[in-house]
């Protein structure tokens, strides 16, 4: 019976993936997931036909502070080492508010990517005290609208022509005395 053991199928095993802060020496990063992104997708992104990612753009996309303007990148393992496949950020608008954008390099969409870039982005924007994220979206991506709805439960999308903003709310500062009771909770089951 030894032959039917080893003619199961195994599932295949999924790439590593891993998602780490984004620092403003990742310019070869940026330009890897810029590179990985068809036409249609950088439309998505950029809502506009950027074919080229100009130098005052990457001066003010790798412009990151750790603060007020933070980004996560997410690196798969494809054999030959690690490559960059999205980048998640957000940018302070006013006091409690940044705009969040977020993007995946065609191969790997649909795999999870974007889900892990953004609970990265939305964990540290709460951690700094942020309570809402907004995004700016075509109304026709419907990938990032059903992200952005998973992600952020009560997200609500505010239409204006054929793009929107999707106000996002973070999940702790929802509700001041859930954080308050989910800041006790460790020291009350002690
Ligand atoms: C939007 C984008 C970032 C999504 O990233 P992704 O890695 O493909 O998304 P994920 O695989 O993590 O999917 C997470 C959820 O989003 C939804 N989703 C993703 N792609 C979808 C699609 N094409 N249609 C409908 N829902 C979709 C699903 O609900 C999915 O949850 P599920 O796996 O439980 O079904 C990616 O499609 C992208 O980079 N698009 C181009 C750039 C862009 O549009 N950026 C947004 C501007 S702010």
């Amino acid at each position: 019976m030894r032959w039917l053991r080893r003619r199961t199928p195994t599932p295949p095993t999924p790439p590593p993936l891993r998602v780490r802060p984004m620092r403003p020496d990742d310019g070869g990063h940026l330009d890897e997931v810029f590179a990985g992104m068809s036409a249609h997708s950088r439309y998505q992104r950029f809502h506009a036909p950027v074919r080229v990612l100009s130098p005052a753009m990457r001066t003010a996309l790798l412009g990151l502070d750790g603060r007020t303007h933070v980004a996560f990148v997410a690196e798969a393992c494809d054999g030959d080492g690690w490559r960059a496949v999205g980048v998640s950020r957000f940018v302070r608008t006013a006091p409690g508010e940044a705009e969040l954008a977020v993007e995946v390099v065609d191969a790997w969409q649909g795999r999870g990517v974007g889900r892990q870039l953004l609970a990265a982005l939305a964990a540290r924007a709460e951690e700094l005290g942020y309570h809402t994220l907004d995004a700016e979206v075509l109304l026709d991506n419907q990938a990032v609208l059903a992200l952005l709805q998973r992600t952020f439960p009560g997200a609500r999308l505010e239409p204006c022509g054929t793009t929107g903003t999707v106000h996002c709310p973070l999940p702790r500062t929802r509700d001041p005395f859930e954080r308050a009771a989910a800041a006790w909770a460790p020291a009350l089951t002690r």
